[in-house]
């Protein structure tokens, strides 16, 4: 009989082993699992995805399975983000679609009409699965890594186009640009995405710093500023004490006018030079793309990143 238990009280050595197991089979191309990794994943959310909710299923007294949902805001509340994953021994017995039929309502209860699914792989396991219960697949991602003991960091040598300069800070956004660094922040909008991006207000960029603040993540910030003041473009790169040697890529957007003059590769060349100088021990970054958003990809591996994986984001109406 399978137990489904909701809460984040789960044994770390048990999820890990679990996540471990997952990685082998569905995701080979990615490094395995470091248990400080996981314990990364289970303390510190993705402060911008929302509220976090999570579940186990137990079988015998064995973890089997796990689920984590969030809640965006700011424009999302239709949405509930989702990723489930089965023990690979456990397969084909139903888990997976059980384990979704008991977080369903509670989603449906909290106003989600929509739930979505990131990071299946095309012809995978979750492909298949996600197939059968009717998700469809609206996005394509691409994974990027960049390691540090490889790469040449001469190609972080990129000057700052004309007429722009680039302020930095860690943490909360200064008062005198947090209007207009807000504002520029919609830009990602337009880039392709699953997820209806939200809409960034000042009130929205003091909460996430609060709520990135409070699980300790280092996240720095470095904007391009046109001539009149105004921010025209932004990259964020965030660390967790937790998991220091690998840095997470967050937004990074440029406004439609200013684009095409070399600001997103100057402002993430700015940010490599900036973090490599203050902390030593980073081993790599990972970042997630729209696939279909070539000029970031190429902006990537410009700087050094790597492809590592490609991957859908599904889509089901609840
Ligand atoms: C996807 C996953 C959660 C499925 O777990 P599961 O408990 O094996 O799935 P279920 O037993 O509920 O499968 C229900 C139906 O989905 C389909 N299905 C599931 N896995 C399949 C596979 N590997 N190949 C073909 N069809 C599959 C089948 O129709 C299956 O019914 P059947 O076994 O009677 O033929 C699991 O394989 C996994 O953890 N994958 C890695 C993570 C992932 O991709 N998660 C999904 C995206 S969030």
């Amino acid at each position: 009989m399978i137990e489904i238990q909701p809460g984040s009280d789960v044994d770390i050595d048990e999820y890990h082993a679990m996540r471990c197991a997952v990685y082998a089979v569905d995701y080979p191309e990615l490094p395995t699992p470091t248990r400080q990794a996981t314990a990364a994943v289970l303390a510190v959310p993705p402060v911008h995805l929302g509220e976090r909710l999570m579940w186990q299923a137990h079988l015998d007294g064995r973890l089997v399975a796990a689920a984590t949902s969030y809640l965006p805001v700011d424009g999302n509340e239709h949405l509930a983000i989702a990723q489930l994953f089965v023990h690979p021994e456990f397969r084909r017995q139903g888990i997976a679609t059980e384990l979704l039929r008991a977080i369903t309502p509670v989603l449906r209860e909290r106003g989600r009409t929509s739930i979505e699914g990131r990071h299946v792989t095309e012809g995978g396991a979750g492909d298949h699965w996600t197939k059968a219960l009717g998700f469809r697949a609206v996005h394509t991602t691409l994974t990027q890594i960049l390691n540090f003991g490889e790469v040449d960091r001469g190609r972080w040598e990129v000057a700052v186009p004309e007429g722009y300069r680039l302020v930095r800070w860690i943490g909360a956004a200064p008062d005198d640009v947090v209007e207009s660094y807000a504002s520029a922040r919609n830009a990602i909008a337009d880039a392709p995405a699953g997820l209806v991006t939200p809409k960034w207000s000042v009130d929205r960029v003091r909460r996430v710093e609060a709520g990135l603040a409070k699980h300790g993540v280092e996240c720095r910030t470095v904007v391009a500023v046109d001539p009149d003041g105004e921010v025209v473009g932004l990259t964020e790169l965030e660390y967790r004490p937790l998991n220091p040697m690998r840095l997470m890529q967050g937004d990074t957007a440029v406004l439609a006018a200013h684009r095409g003059h070399g600001l997103g590769l100057a402002m993430k060349a700015a940010m490599l030079r900036w973090f490599t100088a203050d902390r030593d021990g980073l081993r790599e970054i990972w970042t997630n793309t729209g696939a279909d958003n070539t000029h970031m990809v190429e902006v990537n591996l410009r700087l050094g990143f790597e492809t590592a994986r490609r991957s859908n984001v599904v889509s089901l109406r609840l």
